[in-house]
């Protein structure tokens, strides 16, 4: 595995060995690398020839209220991490990246403001900012990303249609813990006592699965179910419950085919969030 900071010596390198006309897989991250992120590059790994992984912590995407200074970060270890699973490892420099005269800005508008975009203002323009960014200097053929975060998934496939991106999308599924709770790196804001609560995020999406399963398809049913048992677990305080159509992101009234529950939950002060496809089946 190579170490670049450097976009135009990574430039260099991947555009020799495209010319041979090999794959390029790209896997963009924040590091403080878990299974989760480590799932997307063993997949990339398969499908291309050569795989970068970035690890940025971007400031364009954290709130002037948020963790954007206690944000975990070990470049060491996610090195150790990745070393062996990808070919390149880009670790690009802030003042780099977002020169003092930086202002341009990637926004996809409709799908933005909403669910985690309002209580996060300019946090998805942050996101497909980067993205976009990182997309030009990797130029990959395929990229991937988590259904972990699920508004995000859509927002960047929403990015690469509209702006023409000659680049696949993939949205591989949320690896999770023993207990259920998805991997974050956010986890280990979490006390011992908010650890154990947190997996009532998980507990949540399965009782709204077994209702779907029972034949319930009135979402606000299904919401009201969930804000209750949500907010019986004492560190818990709900920012959001949502049933969306999987592409608008808009909300359903009744469940047709498919549909996708949002959960955005602070346990103590650690804003965390979770989602699964509510799906009928054929049978039901
Ligand atoms: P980060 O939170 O580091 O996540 C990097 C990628 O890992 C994202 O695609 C995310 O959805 C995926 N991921 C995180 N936890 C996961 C889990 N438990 N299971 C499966 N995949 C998981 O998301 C970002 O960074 C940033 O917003 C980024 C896209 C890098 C732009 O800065």
């Amino acid at each position: 595995m190579k170490i670049v900071q450097k976009s135009s010596l990574l430039r260099n390198d991947l555009s020799a060995f495209r010319r041979k006309g090999g794959l390029v897989g790209f896997v963009p991250t924040m590091g403080a690398l878990h299974e989760g992120h480590l799932s997307l590059v063993r997949r990339a790994k398969v499908e291309n020839d050569r795989v970068v992984v970035s690890i940025f912590v971007n400031p364009l995407q954290f709130g002037p209220k948020e963790d954007l200074k206690k944000y975990p970060r070990d470049l060491k270890k996610d090195a150790k991490l990745l070393s062996g699973l990808c070919d390149f490892l880009f670790i690009p420099q802030k003042d780099r990246m977002y020169p003092a005269d930086f202002c341009s800005n990637v926004e996809v508008k409709a799908l933005s403001d909403i669910h985690c975009g309002l209580s996060r203002k300019g946090h998805f323009a942050g996101v497909a900012t980067i993205v976009a960014k990182l997309f030009n200097i990797v130029s990959p053929d395929n990229a991937y990303f988590g259904q972990k975060d699920a508004q995000q998934a859509v927002i960047i496939k929403k990015m690469v249609d509209d702006l023409n991106f000659p680049i696949k999308v993939h949205v591989l599924p949320t690896v999770r813990e023993s207990d259920g709770l998805a991997m974050s790196s956010r986890n280990i804001y979490l006390s011992d006592k908010e650890r154990r609560e947190a997996v009532v995020l998980y507990q949540a999406l399965k009782s709204a699965e077994r209702m779907v399963a029972g034949k319930e398809r009135d979402t606000e049913k299904i919401r009201m179910v969930l804000v209750d048992f949500i907010k019986r677990v004492p560190s818990a305080r709900i920012d959001y419950v949502d049933v969306v159509d999987a592409k608008s992101l808009l909300p359903v009234k009744t469940i047709n085919g498919t549909a996708l529950l949002l959960l955005a939950v602070y346990i103590g002060k650690t804003r965390l969030i979770d989602n699964t496809i509510l799906k009928i089946r054929q049978s039901a």
